[in-house]
């Protein structure tokens, strides 16, 4: 890390400190991080009574056999008891659990705790029907509807691990999944809604379960919720089953089983650095423990509160922060089906003046988008409900931090950068909005309970003021368990590296500012080496961004003779800003060298009209890298709209 990428984001000195009331009444309090450290098992401890155990744990924390961590051992529970019956029984039954917003217009649904109950007591009846034991996977392919949540739920109460595939993936990633984890149902609908229209979802499904057969393996049952009422044109009486004539038709009476707390939840599937997907196995006691805990503590949540985060399901955002935490805490939630601008480019904005949201979860590729568009959209609306913003995914650019708690949060509300993974489980990194002031692009430090540390190559602790690789060096309930059926990647992937310290590798860079705030600077693998120094593209993106001019920037490093790698930058300009100007990739550039310093200073900028992004909003920037290094562009299948890589390199050609 060279000191001028250093000192640039120590420059940072805006400082927003946590609004008297929400500091006075906060749920977690400065004393908390003190006490965690003092007894972390008893912190652990504590935060797992938040759930209702059939039969409490005889050992906090079982680590004698690293990295196979056991929680709340001995402990039983069920997971959907606690996300639903025991609010009911505690009488919240009539609370409202989800203001469904569906993608047409007006297609509206209120859903009380007590539905909720009688909804997945059904689907796990319906289930068992269908053969589903305890112990078998079962495979979710869903549009964001409630029968999505209602489908988890189910699986959770009879202890059938779920792996929810997002609904944008394609049959091929779909039966990779179904393969892997062996899947013996697959829930999923005739479609969804996109942009107005109805999606097929269905034939995804049955393509899949034909190469899963190719493969040796067989799904045995397809139920399907008819969302869209499209036709669904290959029925297989012998294998798929209708949501309407089973589900909807079984008893809503269905007593739970308490599980072990080391029983496994779910498999999420992500990504690795080699082409197969990893699952990551999340158990039950310590992952609901860890989800409960953070969401309260980092959303301060309150019972009138009305929480929504735009998550897919089918991430583990959507596991963690729309199924798991807020259900376990019994919150109102806002669960949307749609995309941002459709059918206009305030939705989202009018859904959280309709509802009074008050705590708002979403990722920085979006309010990134939004900037883009300029304020007078969300200006539109009253948002006045708010009083916590949230971000997650990556590293949040200063600029877009300070729009979103400018614009959207009307300088009210703390901004609360989390950083964590699918792996993590639950939020590990972030500032809490009644204690920490807020420092935009800084995700701050560990929430109390989680140790964290920003070391060198051989593992030293780095200093204040500079950078290294982040990693966790105790064990936390919600960490993954292992890698579904390879517990060698497992130990590879992520303890292998640190292995004499016993200490989790995230995979990420991190750097410590002067006072000892952790700045996450993305992965390992986006870190470039200019002459020998260590730069990361997010603060070059960051840079672009704070630029008036510039909506949107993707960084890469490319292979360059002279210095080992070379800046490479792709930007989309603000509407307002036209084509720029002339000078635009002049002015670009020496903006850069102006903010970071000379070596930051990108070879090559790019002007361009969209970025690739995948379709959970991340850049791409392997293509990006492809087209700076004058390679074929690989492979593009992962993208949420393929052609645009041929426009962008289209572009280059032309010398634009
Ligand atoms: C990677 C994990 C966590 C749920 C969504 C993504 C990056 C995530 C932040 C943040 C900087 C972040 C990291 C991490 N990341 N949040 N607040 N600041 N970087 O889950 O797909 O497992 O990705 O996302 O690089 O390793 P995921």
């Amino acid at each position: 890390m060279t000191d001028q990428t250093l000192s640039n984001l120590l420059k940072e000195d805006r400082r927003f400190e946590p609004p008297a009331d929400l500091a006075a009444n906060a749920n977690l309090q400065e004393e908390a991080y003190e006490r965690a450290r003092t007894d972390r098992d008893a912190f652990w401890a504590e935060q797992a009574d938040r759930l209702s155990w059939e039969t409490r744990w005889d050992q906090v924390l079982d680590w004698s056999n690293p990295p196979f961590a056991k929680w709340f051992v001995g402990g039983r529970l069920n997971a959907a008891y606690n996300c639903v019956d025991r609010h009911v029984e505690e009488g919240r039954g009539d609370k409202v659990a989800f203001h469904f917003v569906g993608e047409p217009v007006d297609d509206e649904r209120t859903i009380t705790y007590a539905e909720l109950k009688d909804l997945v007591c059904q689907a796990a009846n319906a289930l068992v029907d269908l053969g589903v034991q305890t112990g078998d996977r079962v495979a979710i392919y869903m549009p964001m509807i409630p029968e999505a949540i209602v489908a988890m739920l189910a699986c959770a109460r009879l202890g059938a691990p779920h792996t929810v595939v997002f609904g944008g993936f394609s049959s091929d990633a779909l039966a990779t999944r179904l393969v892997d984890c062996g899947a013996k149902v697959v829930v999923t609908a005739d479609g969804g809604y996109r942009r107005g229209a109805p999606s097929a979802l269905k034939p995804a499904v049955d393509e899949a379960r034909a190469k899963a057969k190719d493969d040796g393996f067989e799904v045995e049952k397809v139920l399907v919720v008819r969302r869209t009422g499209q036709e669904v044109e290959a029925w297989d009486d012998d294998v798929d089953v209708w949501w309407h004539d089973s589900v909807e038709q079984a008893s809503t009476e269905h007593t739970p089983e308490a599980f072990d707390a080391e029983h496994p939840l779910y498999v999420m599937y992500t990504s690795g650095t080699t082409g197969k997907p990893k699952g990551i196995l999340h158990t039950t006691g310590g992952y609901l423990t860890g989800a409960s805990y953070t969401h309260w503590a980092v959303f301060d949540l309150k019972d009138d509160d009305v929480y929504w985060c735009t998550a897919d399901i089918g991430w583990v955002t959507g596991h963690s922060y729309i199924v798991y935490g807020p259900l376990a805490n019994g919150a109102t939630q806002v669960l949307y089906e749609g995309t941002p601008d459709s059918p206009e480019r305030g939705r989202w904005w009018q859904i959280i003046a309709e509802k009074k949201v008050t705590l708002f979860y979403t990722a920085p590729t979006a309010i990134r988008s939004f900037m883009k568009q300029g304020r007078e959209i969300p200006d539109r609306h009253d948002m006045g409900s708010l009083r916590i913003l949230g971000s997650v995914g990556e590293p949040i650019n200063p600029e877009a931090y300070v729009w979103y708690r400018h614009v959207i949060g009307g300088d009210r509300t703390p901004v609360v950068d989390t950083w964590w993974q699918t792996e993590t489980g639950a939020i590990m990194i972030s500032p809490l909005p009644g204690v920490t002031h807020g420092k935009p692009g800084s995700a701050m430090i560990p929430i109390p309970g989680v140790a964290a540390d920003v070391v060198t190559d051989e593992g030293e602790s780095v200093p204040d003021g500079s950078g290294g690789y982040l990693v966790l060096t105790e064990p936390w309930p919600s960490m993954l368990r292992t890698i579904w059926g390879d517990d060698e990647r497992f130990k590879d992937t992520y303890w292998s590296k640190y292995a004499k310290q016993g200490w989790y590798f995230a995979g990420d860079g991190a750097k410590k500012d002067d006072d000892g705030d952790l700045w996450v600077l993305g992965r390992v693998d986006d870190v470039m080496n200019v002459s020998g120094h260590r730069l990361s593209t997010t603060e070059i993106e960051s840079s672009l961004v704070s630029h008036p001019k510039v909506a949107e920037a993707a960084v890469v490093g490319a292979k360059d003779e002279d210095t080992g790698q070379a800046v490479c930058a792709f930007v989309i300009l603000r509407e307002e800003a036209g084509d720029g100007g002339a000078d635009i990739v002049e002015e670009l550039r020496n903006h850069v060298r102006k903010q970071i310093g000379p070596i930051a200073k990108p070879r090559q900028i790019m002007v361009v009209a969209e970025l690739p992004k995948t379709r959970s909003g991340k850049i791409m920037r392997r293509l990006l890298k492809d087209v700076a290094e004058n390679r074929e562009v690989g492979d593009v299948t992962t993208l949420a709209d393929s052609s645009v890589m041929d426009l962008i390199s289209k572009g280059m050609d032309s010398g634009k």
